[in-house]
């Protein structure tokens, strides 16, 4: 088993110049981090909760419970419609949101920030808008065995419809890409490329920069799926270079059924809308409809008001603390459990590639993953447990489940002695 090389994130943070996050790598306040989030506060089973599923959802600081509650409380109105002041005001909040997304994700203009549903939402709306358009029988989509189900099914549900091909790039026992396998399956058929940034399951932080380049070369878009990416790496997607940038608003500490869908201008401009509706037209007969221009063309129907304007204050917030602060401070904790599971007998880490986010999958001897599940919950530890949908990923490492903790900035080396305790004791009953 590899330790997580201690430069990779920091080298990563210093080459990415990241909007509203510059400047040296400063050590954060968990304390006043922590104090910030009102559900670390209540218990579990009565034990002090040690939330080490972030990889599933994160959890919202105040300042954006508020943010939300104050919407509905005292601006709720539709937006883009109204000439009344509340919705005036609405659209505004809306689209300082968007310009809050620019920012942190370094798009170079609010039109390339489309709000969808979440990462799965996005994925579709590319998968079937430009998919659609564009895919021929016996084109390929090049995806990898990192990818969880929300970027393999539509890709699959295109593929099915247009007699395009996926392909996929195997990774290797540590869950890092085959590069080799990439460079081999990467071809003049390529379309494009649709690959995670850190994967869900492993933590297995993938080579975007050079995904981007090679796919570039070989004539493919690009789209990265930034779910597990933004919260935690910092991500300049114009520096990048990718066609399409995908995450969602509750992993990034902001309301659920929100998200973003980053696309360079030029690509945006040639998708056919995937949904009608409201909003995305600029004008409709019963003869023909002429879109609205970017991004509300994507934006069909009133969108998620309260949430769109809880991620922007999310983003916002996160950017305060310091993508790159909150980077170097998991990759300690992700050493540090590295380390604390290496201690147990019997723990197998399930990848260990060379860059890698906070996350740690495991098995604990022969123990199932969901009774190490269960027992870790009574002892105030929310672990997720299963195939985190990456079934493919998990039959490649020959297991059926795994159990998996995964950190953010508000946890601290009580979470991990609480995860070890929580195994030692799962040892202890079933073993
Ligand atoms: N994709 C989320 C996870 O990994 C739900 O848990």
């Amino acid at each position: 088993m590899s330790e997580p090389r201690a430069t990779a994130v920091d080298r990563r943070a210093s080459e990415h110049a990241v909007a509203g996050d510059g400047g040296a790598v400063q050590p954060i306040d968990v304390a006043a981090i922590q104090a910030q989030f009102p559900q670390l506060q209540r218990r579990l089973h009565g034990q002090r909760l040690s939330y080490l599923d972030n990889a599933a959802t994160t959890l919202k600081p105040q300042l954006v419970i508020d943010r939300v509650a104050r919407h509905y409380r005292d601006e709720t109105a539709n937006v883009h419609r109204g000439v009344h002041l509340l919705s005036e005001a609405a659209t505004a909040d809306i689209e300082h949101a968007r310009g809050a997304v620019q920012r942190f994700i370094g798009a170079r203009e609010p039109a390339e920030v489309v709000f969808s549903g979440g990462t799965t939402d996005a994925i579709n709306l590319v998968a079937h808008s430009w998919g659609m358009d564009n895919l021929l029988p016996g084109d390929e989509i090049l995806i990898s065995y990192l990818e969880h189900h929300s970027n393999i099914v539509p890709w699959q549900l295109v593929a099915e419809r247009t007699g395009a091909v996926l392909k996929v790039v195997p990774v290797d026992d540590d869950g890092d890409l085959e590069w080799s396998a990439f460079e081999r399956l990467l071809g003049s058929r390529t379309r494009i490329v649709a690959m995670v940034h850190v994967s869900n399951s492993l933590g297995t932080v993938t080579p975007v920069e050079r995904i981007v380049a090679a796919a570039h070369a070989a004539g493919a878009l690009v789209l990265i799926d930034g779910a597990q990416a933004v919260a935690h790496l910092p991500v300049d997607v114009a520096e990048l270079g990718c066609d399409f940038y995908v995450f969602s608003g509750h992993k990034v500490h902001g309301p659920t059924g929100t998200g973003v869908l980053y696309g360079r201008r030029e690509v945006l401009e040639t998708l056919t809308p995937y949904r009608g509706g409201g909003e995305m037209i600029r004008s409709v007969t019963f003869e023909r409809t002429i879109y609205n221009d970017l991004p509300a063309r994507l934006e069909a129907g009133t969108p998620h008001i309260a949430g769109v304007i809880g991620l922007g204050a999310a983003v916002e917030w996160v950017a305060s603390v310091g993508v790159r602060n909150i980077a170097a401070y998991e990759r300690q904790l992700l050493a540090k459990a590295v380390a604390a599971l290496a201690d147990v007998p019997g723990v197998r880490i399930i990848g260990t590639a060379a860059e890698k986010s906070a996350i740690v999958s495991f098995l604990a001897g022969n123990i199932h993953a969901h009774d190490v599940g269960s027992i870790a919950d009574r002892n105030g530890v929310a672990l997720r447990t299963g195939h985190h949908c990456t079934q493919p990923l998990m039959e490649r490492f020959g297991v059926p489940a795994t159990a998996r903790a995964s950190f953010a900035l508000y946890n601290d080396e009580r979470d991990i002695d609480a995860l070890v305790k929580a195994i030692l004791e799962a040892k202890e009953i079933l073993e």
